[in-house]
């Protein structure tokens, strides 16, 4: 009976709700619907909500049937199987509140994007937001409506191999594309079937692993946790973000997933967030390993207390946290029932927004009739590809290569590699689909020019017998492309390293090739800064590429031959060596700036500073020249705005993509300030010969900074601007703020 009045009041709602979206009026009825289900639930049926298990078997179906498990990872293999196991919920269990099935979907599910970090080297966050909109829709149409993305981590450390998963180095860039990844798969309008529930993470600064090692701690200020590591994450709340997740890494001695400080005070008091923490992967039970907690019932309480939401791997000998504790600390009066009621809020909330409860079953029929056109995807997936890649030098114009070529020698590990193209997370993504940089130069190139393809050596191991075939294959071709970089399993989580050289047969293949004077070009793949200072030094032509997925060989060739002139720009600085890590380009000035004659200033003695590449790095085929930087005010008022602008021309032959960035310092403050940090960006279209006038409205929050009570404010006095193509080759001119 009470269920059946439970599902009248969802069907008469619930049209109210679709044409009312997100307004209050929603949330009121969602409100008064979470309250109705809650009063009806038992103690063990609200922690079921806060429990979150992996995969489905017998033992796990009874869990479902009992109302014991609120959501599923990894549960889902297609529309059917999830149907069946959403019906034990909503048909087989008491109240039959529906689950949410979960999946990491990073770079697509099955069509698959570039990896994170070559997605912000497109610098396009619109563009992304399109790919996120159409992997939302292929994880939607699968039963997943719940990805743990996206990974909002700030890295300075590329030694840290989950760098590729996340956008570089710099909060605002990070920020731009937390908001446009959160927007691609929620949407913008309230969550309809087509939608996905995003997760920022891994809440907080587990992108700080000191020496670079995952899972590893981190010690850093409150300032540096508020200036760095925080915003991109505050983007994602601020574009209404369902979801974060707490990290594996102890923060300041306190592990994130019982840190009532960063979960609670910041997430809820703060920044009035009323989303699900779901723990990384029982990231609540290693506060036992960590030495915070004595057992897993104290871990239970902690992270609960906390502001832990959902209990992920809830379910696992090792992973049993809330399922088998929080009752019992309830009973005992450690944890009270009001708290347990505002979780379970929460989810149910997260439920209703994605409609679950109206609609709990994959409308098969729906997606298949709207699917979305294989054709639509690949585009967008070529055009991110082709805009992922970064040009870092260009010898003499070696590139872009003449169509008319006879021949080309193409060699490497990577170059006729689906799998590891791929890379880390690929989700639903199948390594068939993927176009390796063979397919691709056969596509763009047809019969008339002779392709001589040696792989030459594997990715990672000792043998060199493919070696003198690729040297044979060089001599007799006009020009080498050489594919090389890392395996998918070399990044991504776990996959922490100490050397980033290319691996030594692949490096050794270079320099043997690079003996045949023949013009060679590198193409790197690769998820993380690599240090490719020989390279760098010897060879002509270098062709950043990361992981572009599926699309991979067609983005590559249409930039060697042209038909796509580069504009990425690196979104991480690349170091000359591991020994400058951590480095990255808003630094403090120190006491003792470099310089050149005086020993005693901040520099190596074996060394440069200055990285490899810097970030915002990126060349193209055609030049642009900046001039004629101006404010439109001298001086201003702390509360006001003014414009900066500048004339930027293509003065090369090719038309192109710039990606001009405005960077801000203030020159003197009570805090000392970064030497720069980005503040804006605009990607423009120029034809040769072409100038455009970009303006950016400088804004006080753009001046503001955390003074030494870590309240934000802006200070009288002079304030650098800087505008150009990479975060070192700037024009700047400055204005006074006065009080
Ligand atoms: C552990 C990873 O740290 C996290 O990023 C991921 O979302 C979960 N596993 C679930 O797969």
């Amino acid at each position: 009976m009470q269920l059946k009045f439970i599902k009248l009041t969802f069907f008469i709602l619930s049209s109210a709700i679709l044409q009312l979206c997100f307004s209050t009026k929603a949330q009121e009825i969602y409100d008064q619907q979470v309250e109705e289900i809650l009063a009806r639930m038992t103690l063990d049926e609200k922690i079921g909500q806060l429990v979150q298990i992996v995969g489905v078997d017998g033992y796990r179906e009874e869990l479902i049937r009992q109302g014991k498990t609120g959501s599923i990872l990894f549960g889902n293999d297609g529309p059917e199987e999830v149907n069946k196991i959403q019906r034990i919920a909503v048909e087989e269990s008491r109240l039959g509140i529906p689950l949410i099935f979960a999946t990491d979907v990073i770079h697509g599910c099955q069509t698959i994007f570039p990896v994170p970090l070559a997605e912000a080297s497109s610098w396009n966050p619109e563009l992304v937001k399109t790919a996120s909109d159409i992997a939302a829709f292929e994880a939607a149409s699968m039963g997943i409506r719940w990805t743990f993305a996206p990974m909002v981590d700030i890295a300075h450390d590329p030694r840290w191999g989950r760098i590729v998963e996340g956008f570089g180095e710099d909060p605002y860039l990070g920020g731009n594309f937390a908001a446009a990844k959160v927007k691609g798969f929620q949407g913008e309008n309230g969550l309809d079937k087509t939608q996905i529930a995003a997760t920022s993470k891994h809440y907080i600064a587990y992108g700080g692993a000191e020496g670079g090692r995952d899972y590893n701690s981190v010690d850093i200020s409150e300032r540096t946790l508020r200036e760095v590591y925080l915003p991109p994450f505050h983007s994602a709340v601020q574009n209404n973000v369902a979801s974060i997740m707490s990290s594996f890494n102890d923060l300041n001695g306190i592990p994130s997933s019982a840190n009532y400080f960063t979960l609670t005070e910041i997430l809820r008091n703060e920044w009035n967030w009323d989303g699900v923490v779901v723990s990384d992967w029982n990231s609540v039970g290693e506060l036992v390993y960590h030495g915070f907690a004595k057992n897993k019932e104290e871990a239970a309480f902690l992270g609960f207390n906390a502001g832990v939401t959902i209990d992920m791997v809830g379910d696992t000998i090792d992973g049993n946290v809330y399922l088998p504790n929080l009752k019992n600390l309830v009973e005992r009066g450690r944890i009270p029932i009001e708290k347990i009621d505002e979780a379970v809020r929460y989810v149910l909330q997260m439920k209703f927004k994605l409609g679950l409860f109206e609609n709990p079953y994959v409308d098969v029929k729906f997606f298949e009739q709207n699917d979305l056109k294989k054709s639509y995807k690949d585009s967008i997936a070529l055009q991110l590809a082709n805009e992922s890649i970064v040009l870092l030098k260009n010898e003499n114009n070696l590139l872009p290569l003449n169509k008319n070529i006879k021949s080309v020698a193409l060699i490497g590990p990577l170059a006729d590699n689906q799998e590891d193209l791929l890379a880390s997370w690929a989700a639903f993504g199948d390594e068939e689909n993927v176009v390796t940089v063979l397919q691709g130069l056969k596509n763009i190139l047809g019969d008339d020019t002779d392709i001589n393809f040696t792989k030459g050596c594997n990715i990672n191991d000792e043998d060199t017998s493919g070696y003198e075939e690729a040297i044979e294959i060089s001599k007799v071709s006009d020009v080498v492309i050489l594919v090389v970089g890392e395996e998918r399993e070399m990044s991504g989580e776990a996959a922490s390293k100490t050397n980033l050289d290319i691996p030594a047969v692949q490096e050794n293949l270079i320099k043997r090739i690079y003996a045949t004077e023949k013009p060679v070009i590198v193409v790197l793949m690769n998820g993380r800064p690599l240090t490719i200072n020989w390279i760098s030094e010897n060879i002509p032509a270098v062709v950043e590429a990361w992981f572009l997925g599926d699309q991979t060989g067609n983005a590559i060739s249409e930039v060697l031959f042209g038909d796509y002139n580069p504009s990425g720009k690196l979104p991480v600085t690349f170091p000359r060596s591991t020994g400058q890590i951590p480095i990255y380009y808003y630094q403090k000035s120190t006491g003792r700036p470099f310089e050149e004659e005086d020993k005693f200033t901040s520099k190596y003695l074996d060394s440069p500073n200055t990285p490899l590449y810097p970030f915002g790095f990126g060349l193209s085929y055609t030049s642009f020249s900046y001039e004629n930087i101006e404010v439109d005010k001298a001086i201003i008022n702390k509360n006001d705005s003014l414009n900066v602008s500048v004339d930027v021309t293509n003065i090369g032959k090719f038309a192109g993509n710039e990606v001009v960035q405005l960077y801000i310092q203030d020159v003197v403050a009570s805090v000392t300030r970064p030497v720069k940090q980005l503040k804006g960006f605009e990607k423009i279209n120029l034809q040769p010969g072409a100038t455009r006038t970009v303006s950016f409205k400088i804004t006080t929050d753009m001046l503001s900074f955390l003074d030494r009570d870590l309240k934000s404010r802006v200070e009288p006095g002079r304030f650098k601007v800087m505008i150009g193509g990479n975060s070192e080759d700037l024009i700047s001119t400055s204005f006074e703020v006065i009080e």
